[in-house]
């Protein structure tokens, strides 16, 4: 048995069955203009489930509110040309044999550096401050913070009508969700906010109750989580074990079935005195599982190949031995899909000769 077999059993949760703990990390491709998936996005994903991917999570794909996103090629998951667009890409990939799920996103006060376009609204944040210190707008309503958490509720129904496999809610990487965990950009003395990560998780644990709401239970519902924020890597949401559990017990018990733990790279230690990743810490902690993720099978990893460095194929065997360890339960892989298709496909076979370097032109292109 090759080591890489243990990649290869399969992983049930509820309804959902997937062949192997494989995910492909949703990647923001901006090749959906007016916000409507293409044929050709449709064709992209179906591409990777051919090639024997678990379980994709789409690209960030934009809810109900005026300006949940802020780039006009990005998909939006609402309104009439764009859900039977999603339609089409869910029916390919199931077509293909693939399992799928949107991921579902706001991306609050974060900007956009690649693109002038405006979005048509005001900007949705906790307090309107795009990183500490630095204000710019208003803090959301009341209305607005419940139009919001009924929208993520709404996409949700949405995706399960038609026919996802799960959803995925985006509370990472400093984006809405995650503006209102970070002290630093949630001042709010409402019940929005307060000095404690438990209250400002209240939040994320409303969404999480009407997503839950809205697709009944056993629909598997997945929640990206990072310490990292775009705004600053080195920001961490809970510095101990117990100030983690604070934070993911109260998802756990909203509807949150697994968490997928962003890392840059996965072999980071979370905590000092114990070389368990954030995944490890999350499953052990709250017993759900996870997913892990963060340059699995490249030398570097993915903020540095936005600046344009390049990534070679790097050793498996640090992920198996963890995954021998059942420090997580699933691994995500971005990059390497992005750029490869067949990539999951030459790791079963032991293919590894045939295994790409990741380069920045992956990132024009919709192959
Ligand atoms: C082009 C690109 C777009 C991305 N867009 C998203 C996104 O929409 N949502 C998200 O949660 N993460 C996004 N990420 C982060 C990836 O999901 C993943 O966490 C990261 O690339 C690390 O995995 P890797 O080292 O295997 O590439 C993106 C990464 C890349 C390279």
């Amino acid at each position: 048995m090759a080591a890489t077999d243990l990649l290869f059993r399969p992983f049930d949760l509820g309804p959902l069955h997937m062949p192997n703990r494989i995910v492909m990390a949703p990647m923001t491709r901006s090749f959906s203009p007016g916000g409507v998936p293409t044929a050709q996005v449709a064709a992209y994903y179906r591409r990777r489930a051919e090639g024997g991917v678990g379980l994709i999570v789409s690209e960030g794909t934009g809810i109900n509110r005026p300006a949940s996103l802020n780039d006009p090629n990005v998909p939006r998951f609402w309104g009439t040309e764009e859900l039977a667009a999603w339609k089409h890409v869910i029916d390919e990939v199931h077509a293909a044999g693939g399992l799928m799920a949107p991921q579902l996103w706001h991306v609050g006060s974060a900007r956009n550096t690649q693109t002038d376009w405006k979005a048509p609204g005001p900007v949705d944040s906790p307090s309107g401050l795009s990183s500490p210190g630095k204000q710019f707008a208003e803090p959301m309503t009341d209305a607005a913070v419940a139009d919001t958490i009924a929208a993520f509720g709404q996409a949700a129904a949405d995706a399960k009508r038609l026919g996802f496999d799960a959803v995925e809610l985006h509370g990472a990487h400093g984006y809405l969700i995650d503006q209102f965990f970070w002290a630093g950009t949630n001042q709010r003395t409402d019940r929005w906010g307060g000095s404690t990560l438990p209250e400002r998780t209240r939040f994320a644990v409303e969404i999480l109750k009407a997503v839950r709401a809205a697709v009944g239970p056993g629909y598997p519902v997945i929640i990206r989580l990072s310490q990292w924020k775009q705004q600053d890597f080195k920001a961490r949401l809970a510095e101990t074990p117990a100030e983690m559990a604070a934070w993911l017990e109260p998802m756990a018990a909203a509807g949150a079935d697994i968490f997928h733990c962003s890392q840059r790279r996965f072999w980071e230690p979370e905590f000092d005195g114990s070389d368990l990743n954030f995944a490890g810490w999350a499953g052990k902690l709250t017993g759900r599982p996870t997913i892990t993720v963060g340059s699995v099978g490249l030398s570097g990893e993915f903020v540095a190949a936005f600046r344009g460095e390049g990534s070679e194929p790097a050793s498996l065997d640090g992920l198996i031995e963890r995954l021998a360890r059942d420090e997580f339960d699933l691994v995500a892989v971005g990059r390497a899909l992005l750029q490869d298709p067949d990539w999951v496909e030459k790791i079963r076979a032991g293919r590894n000769d045939e295994l790409m370097n990741f380069g920045r032109e992956a990132l024009a292109t919709l192959y």
